[in-house]
Order: C-alpha cells, then sequence, then structure tokens
C-alpha cells in the first residue's frame, strides 16, 4: 500500500504531463513555456479542451463572457451571504449554487468561476459585486470584477501568464478529486466544486497567502536564513518550496517569476524575494539534505498576484478559477472511460468476536 499513492497511475490522460525528473510540464503536446506569457487564456483553453470540451475553432471567448453573464444571474443574489467568510469559502459557497441543468456547463463552470472568485474576495472585503462585461478579455474582466479598476494591458497580460500556467497539470490532488466525483456522473459543476476543496488547503492551492505572509516576518535580507533555519528548527515547512513529483526546480516558478518581473513599477518585491528564495533553497539543502526540495508554483505565485494587486486571501480563488479549466478537461475525460473511481482499502481494524 502507497499512503499517498505515490507513483500509482490512476488515469491515462491525454491533457498535460509533469516531468519531476526533468523539471517539465507539457499540455496537450506543448512546454508549457509555450503557451504560458504567449497567448490569453482563451486561446490556451480552446488548446486544452480541443476534441475533449469543444470541437476545433469555436468562438470560446464569446462563450466564456456569455457564461460570465449567465453565473452572475445566478450568484449575485448570494452576495449577502459572503459576510464573514473567507474568499475561498465564499467561492465554494458561489460555485455549489450553480446549476448543473444549464446549457453550456463546461463553460458555465469556466465563466462562473471566474465571477465567483471576483465576488468571493469583494464579498469579504464587505464590497458588491460588480457585474462582469461579456464582450470582455476573461483575465481583464476578471481583474475589473475583483478590484473594481479597469486592468491595463500589462496587468491583463499578467493575469493571462499566471492563468494559463496554473490550467493544468497531470493528477494532482484537486484534479484527481474531480476526476473520483465526475466517475460518479455527478456533473461537470459537482466536479469542479470538489476540486476547490481540495485546492483550499495549505498542502495544495492554499500556499501563496502563506509566502507573502513568511516574506513579511522575514523582513530583511540579512534576517533571511535565521528565521528560515528557525522555521525549520520548530518543525515547520516553508511555504513555496517542495513537491510531491518535482525533484528539480517546477517550471512554473520562472514563467511566473518573469511575468511579476515584467510588472515593475508596481508593488514589486522581486529582489527581496529572490534573496529569500536563494536563502531558503540553501538552508533546505543543509536542514533537509538527499529530500531534493526545490522553489514550487506557489512562490512566484504569490509574487505576481501581489504586483497585480490581488489581497493574499484571494489568490487560492484566482488559482481556482484558472484550474477549473484543468477540472472541467479531466471531468469530461474520466466520464469518457465509463468506469467508476473505487478503490479499496486495507482494513487493519479489530475483527468481530467468534460466535462461541
Ligand atoms: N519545507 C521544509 N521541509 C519540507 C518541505 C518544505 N516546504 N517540503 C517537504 N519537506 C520535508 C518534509 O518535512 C520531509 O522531511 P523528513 O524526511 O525529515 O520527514 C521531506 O521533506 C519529504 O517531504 P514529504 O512530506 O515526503 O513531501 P510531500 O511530497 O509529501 O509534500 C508538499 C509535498 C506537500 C508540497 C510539501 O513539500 C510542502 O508541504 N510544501 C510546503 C507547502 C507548499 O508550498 N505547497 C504548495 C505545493 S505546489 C501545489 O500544490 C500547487
Amino acid at each position: 500500500m502507497k499512503l499517498g499513492l505515490d507513483d500509482v497511475i490512476a488515469a491515462q490522460t491525454i491533457l498535460s504531463h509533469v516531468d519531476g525528473e526533468a523539471g517539465r510540464l507539457i499540455v496537450r503536446g506543448h512546454d508549457l513555456e509555450e503557451l504560458a506569457g504567449r497567448m490569453s487564456f482563451e486561446r490556451a483553453v480552446a488548446i486544452l479542451w480541443e476534441g475533449l470540451v469543444t470541437e476545433g475553432a469555436e468562438d470560446l471567448a464569446g462563450r466564456i463572457g456569455a457564461a460570465r453573464a449567465r453565473a452572475f444571474g445566478h450568484l449575485a443574489p448570494l452576495a449577502p451571504r459572503l459576510a464573514g467568510l473567507t474568499p475561498v469559502e465564499g467561492m465554494r459557497l458561489l460555485l455549489a449554487a450553480l446549476p448543473d441543468a444549464d446549457e453550456d456547463p463546461a463553460f458555465l463552470a469556466i465563466g462562473g468561476a471566474g465571477v465567483a472568485a471576483a465576488m468571493a474576495v469583494r464579498g469579504a472585503g464587505g464590497n458588491g459585486p460588480i457585474e462582469p462585461d461579456p464582450s470582455a478579455a476573461h483575465a481583464a474582466d476578471l481583474l475589473r470584477m475583483l478590484r473594481g479598476t479597469p486592468a491595463d494591458a500589462g496587468e491583463a497580460a499578467g493575469l493571462d501568464t499566471y492563468l494559463v500556467t496554473i490550467m493544468d497539470h497531470g493528477l494532482n490532488a484537486s484534479t484527481f478529486t474531480a476526476r473520483v466525483v465526475a466517475s460518479t456522473e455527478a456533473g461537470i459543476l459537482s466536479s469542479v466544486v470538489a476540486g476547490l476543496c481540495a485546492l483550499k488547503g495549505p498542502l495544495h492551492g492554499g500556499a501563496p497567502g502563506p509566502v507573502l505572509d513568511m516574506l513579511d516576518a522575514i523582513g530583511t535580507v540579512e534576517n533571511a536564513e535565521g528565521w528560515l533555519d528557525d522555521a525549520i528548527g520548530r518543525g515547520e515547512r516553508l511555504m513555496g518550496f517542495g513537491h510531491r513529483i518535482y525533484r528539480v526546480r517546477d517550471p512554473r516558478a520562472d514563467v511566473l517569476k518573469a511575468a511579476a518581473g515584467r510588472l515593475k513599477g508596481r508593488d514589486n518585491r522581486i529582489a527581496f524575494a529572490e534573496a529569500v528564495e536563494a536563502a531558503a533553497l540553501a538552508v533546505l539543502e543543509r536542514r533537509k539534505p538527499g529530500r531534493r526540495l526545490d522553489t514550487n508554483v506557489e512562490f512566484y505565485t504569490a509574487l505576481l498576484l501581489e504586483a497585480l494587486g490581488i489581497p493574499r486571501a484571494g489568490f487560492t480563488p484566482l488559482f481556482g478559477a484558472g484550474r477549473t479549466a484543468g477540472w472541467v478537461a479531466h471531468a469530461v475525460e474520466q466520464v469518457k472511460t465509463g468506469r467508476i473511481i473505487r478503490p479499496r482499502s486495507d482494513y487493519v481494524g479489530p475483527w468481530p468476536a467468534q460466535a462461541a
């Protein structure tokens, strides 16, 4: 038995492949670097979904925009319910309210995830929702709905890079969860809600906010090594480092670091983050020798989303908004197998006493 299902192959997929030894992510036959930073989220979703969720050259941007408007119709009345919830809890509530019986559930999921992320972030801050503009590009509209101010082209490109970078990543915990739910034929929207629930944890998608908390606590470059060493000494994990599959640097880290670097002039502490990263890698090498711990996607996600003016509690909802593209595709792919996912457990509890 493998406690974390390490190395267990539980699905065949045409969607993405993670090579943890080479530090390579392939999405539908393309290296990540051919996609991220080079195209809009809609274009990348078209590539990811082609032949599975959609059939070729369709107006994805238009359908996602129309779905944002449809989702807002369902979700706006729930805005008062968001008070007192964290953004990711709010997003969970909102996604769960989207109906299965939609004309286009895959699109309702992806458009709705953007609307829900923005609404949930605003709601947690006591702010009312902002209506989507179905004619706008998804990343630009998401930023406007979330912050209340229009995004400039550089900011929209930064968010596009982020959403494309994180849209799919093999059989990670949330994608596996989405596939399990899809395998019961519960539907795309239920699969997406389940995916978000798995993403919420700090060991998966909940880390980028804590990365910034860590940078704040470290404060200065001079403090970095001592602070990080103490944290390991207390048995803590350094947020933004380590990965179940990558034994070298996560390729997404550099794509996001470059995108954050392009947003110069905004609240950007890349140089400080680089110094902390170098210190962390040195401390991990010394304190955890042989574990091959390196920088993961969350470290520079934190820097990029901070530079885009997203509050840190909103980072996981934005991750969910992008990863919904992958959850939807995996749900559809899983259903096509026609087989429910149902592993077995190894019973180690007591057996009933034999009748005399
Ligand atoms: N900081 C310090 N030590 C670590 C870290 C870390 N970030 N990650 C792993 N280790 C240590 C473990 O304590 C363990 O040490 P031990 O052998 O002395 O007991 C050893 O490295 C092996 O760790 P595992 O638990 O086997 O690693 P696993 O593959 O289960 O965990 C995980 C991967 C959860 C990502 C882990 O590295 C972690 O907690 N990282 C911090 C949180 C984080 O950045 N999460 C985002 C991940 S990216 C994503 O999901 C989108």
